[in-house]
């Protein structure tokens, strides 16, 4: 986590102001504190840094009048080693403020460098991993006089993982941008390069990007760059030009990015319906060594984290009944502990494709020589780059922390892959691959007519965004929808949220249940409805207040019901698609009115690039 962003032109623009809106584009990555590093034209640094938010750090730098200057980095943190304060913000310096640094990761041999370091004299000012990168520069160059040498030095003296900018005054016109398993990107503008932590903050500037790989330097000047391995061996490296434009990175016309990307659903899975269905057959296994390596498997392991898990799991009810494969669903973290053989495939699926949980499962896998299916959705991101194979979700960029439009596009995705496989494998008939085709094709507009129903779902979070604790319940393939629409509120609202398989309520929580309880049960028509009824009726017997998602015109369910969101009926295997669009919006809506800051929650940021 945390955003790095660095900078270096020719004089055309305006440094701070350059860094201040590139962070603004990484703050979803960490938001406990912000600081920048300029050299001005005399040779100066101007450090700025505070911990808050980057609007602290916009207010702090009002006091300050920056000369004119060419060159600085940018920061924006999400704690690991330090409290938040001002002193444990980056950027960090050495002994005699002539070396910043700013880093994105860990650095886990730390306490043994920063000892090495005091012992040869040094003084640290702060708590953090990333102070002794700076001091170690410092003490390399001393003896070596060779700048970038000395960087080469330390990095290969690092363990853990770091994404780093680098300024050094003797070098005002130089920028050292390294990476090793945090992601690091060059912009290529003319006349100026960038460097950031994802593409959004370059967008704005150039869509001329080369992607740094793990074990790389860039040194970056206004018109020239240079790419070396850790041994300061020369790269070739390719540029990439990026489809995204930088109006998708924009908010628009919504107050939150969460509430952009909800509304976006539908485009997005229209996006994927055109890329990946053709004259009604479906074109993800068109590549022949991946059709062949999932006819061979006879398991899959899905392992990914958070919201991507959610998806997983409902791939896994799509898999194991259209294609007849049996699959497993772990949390990345959990997953070193299963047991793979050659006959398994295992799967990684990612929003941002860094998260280090589900990279070090990939990474494991393919230790065990097993190869690795990515369902991914930034392109070219650590994981799509390190799998065998990768199917893009096309989702456009996700920058709220609470992820919406990638869960569903994954689940497309993942019920495009099932419906393909099975007919690969003889399971599904064209017949049935036509009719799930005419169904799909109507999801955007199924999708648009739940949106229509936010005035409604505002309304119910009005009535109940007090309460402190919710259950959902759901059941068969929409047990997932429960899992993510607890996810969903606990994480923006700081409720306690529980998602549970409804069956399960009888074997324990159902002890919680009083007239307090709101219990949002999803329950469209789907071959589980009856079951899923007589849990939710459990549940209204001991007072629970039952805040219902079905399909429409359900009387039943609104006997019991103090809240019904109808959803129009389609069928069971899509439900999950439409299921939890009501429960993103009511969580946004819940959040907002407890005075939450929707996209940016407390304690966690959007990308997770630490184990
Ligand atoms: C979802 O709203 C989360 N903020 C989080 O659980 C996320 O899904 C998880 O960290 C995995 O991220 P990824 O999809 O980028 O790998």
């Amino acid at each position: 986590m945390c955003g790095i962003f660095g900078y270096v032109g020719k004089g055309q623009k305006d440094v701070e102001s350059t860094i201040i809106v590139g962070l603004e584009r990484l703050e979803y990555r960490g938001y406990d504190s912000a600081g920048i590093a300029i050299i001005d034209d005399n040779g100066n640094f101007i450090i700025v840094k505070r911990k808050g938010r980057i609007s602290d750090l916009k207010k702090a730098l009002e006091n300050y009048n920056i000369p004119p200057s060419k060159i600085g980095i940018g920061h924006t943190r999400w704690a690991t080693h330090g409290k938040v304060s001002d002193e444990n913000a980056h950027p960090h310096l050495d002994s005699n403020n002539k070396i910043a640094v700013v880093h994105n990761g860990i650095i886990e041999n730390y306490l043994e460098l920063k000892q090495e370091l005091i012992d040869k004299g040094h003084v640290f000012t702060s708590e953090t991993d990333t102070e002794v990168i700076a001091h170690m520069i410092e003490e390399y160059q001393k003896y070596e006089n060779d700048y970038i040498k000395s960087v080469l030095y330390t990095v290969k003296r690092l363990k853990g993982t770091f994404a780093l900018a680098i300024l050094n005054r003797e070098y005002p016109d130089m920028l050292i941008g390294v990476r090793k398993d945090s992601p690091l990107i060059i912009g290529i503008g003319n006349g100026e390069m960038f460097l950031a932590s994802d593409i959004p903050a370059i967008l704005p500037h150039t869509k001329r990007i080369i992607i740094l790989d793990n074990e790389e330097i860039a040194i970056l000047k206004s018109d020239k760059y240079q790419i070396m391995d850790f041994d300061g061996n020369l790269k070739n490296k390719q540029i990439k030009e990026i489809e995204w434009d930088a109006q998708m990175a924009e908010k628009g016309p919504y107050p939150h990015f969460m509430l952009k990307e909800i509304y976006e659903q539908p485009e997005v899975i229209e996006r994927n319906i055109d890329k990946y269905i053709r004259d009604g057959e479906f074109l993800l296994l068109k590549d022949h060594n991946l059709r062949k390596l999932l006819l061979n498997k006879n398991r899959i392991v899905i392992q990914a984290a958070g919201t991507s898990l959610h998806a997983g799991i409902v791939g896994r009810y799509l898999i194991e009944h259209f294609a007849k494969i049996p699959v497993d669903t772990d949390y990345s973290s959990e997953f070193s502990h299963r047991i793979v053989d050659d006959k398994t495939l295992v799967m990684a699926i990612s929003q941002s494709g860094e998260t280090m949980d589900t990279l070090e499962g990939l990474r494991l896998a393919k230790k065990l020589g097993l190869e690795v299916l990515s369902i991914v959705n930034v392109v070219d991101s650590s994981i799509a780059r390190e799998s065998d194979y990768v199917i893009y979700i096309n989702a456009g960029p996700e920058i709220g922390v609470a992820s919406t439009k990638a869960y569903t596009a994954q689940i497309t995705i993942l019920l495009f892959l099932a419906l393909e496989l099975g007919y690969l494998k003889g399971f599904v008939d064209k017949k049935t691959i036509d009719y799930y085709i005419s169904e799909i094709r109507k999801l955007p507009y199924v999708i648009s007519s739940v949106l229509y129903k936010d005035t409604q779902i505002q309304y119910i979070a009005q009535k109940f965004h007090k309460h402190n604790h919710f259950m959902f319940l759901g059941r068969g393939i929409n047990y997932p929808t429960a899992l993510e629409g607890a996810l969903k509120l606990k994480e923006i609202s700081y409720i306690h949220a529980t998602g549970y398989a409804a069956g399960e309520m009888k074997h324990g929580p159902l002890a919680l249940i009083d007239e307090n309880w709101p219990v949002v049960v999803i329950n469209p028509k789907t071959s589980v409805y009856e079951k899923t009824f007589s849990n939710a009726h459990e549940v209204y017997t001991r007072g629970g207040k039952i805040i219902s998602v079905v399909s429409e015109r359900d009387e039943k369910m609104k006997e019991i019901s103090q809240e019904i969101i109808e959803i129009p009926e389609v069928d069971e295997f899509l439900t999950p698609i439409v299921s939890i669009i009501p429960l993103q919006l009511l969580a946004y809506h819940i959040a907002n009115l407890r005075g939450c800051d929707v996209d940016k929650p407390r304690n966690i940021a959007k990308v997770i690039t630490v184990p």
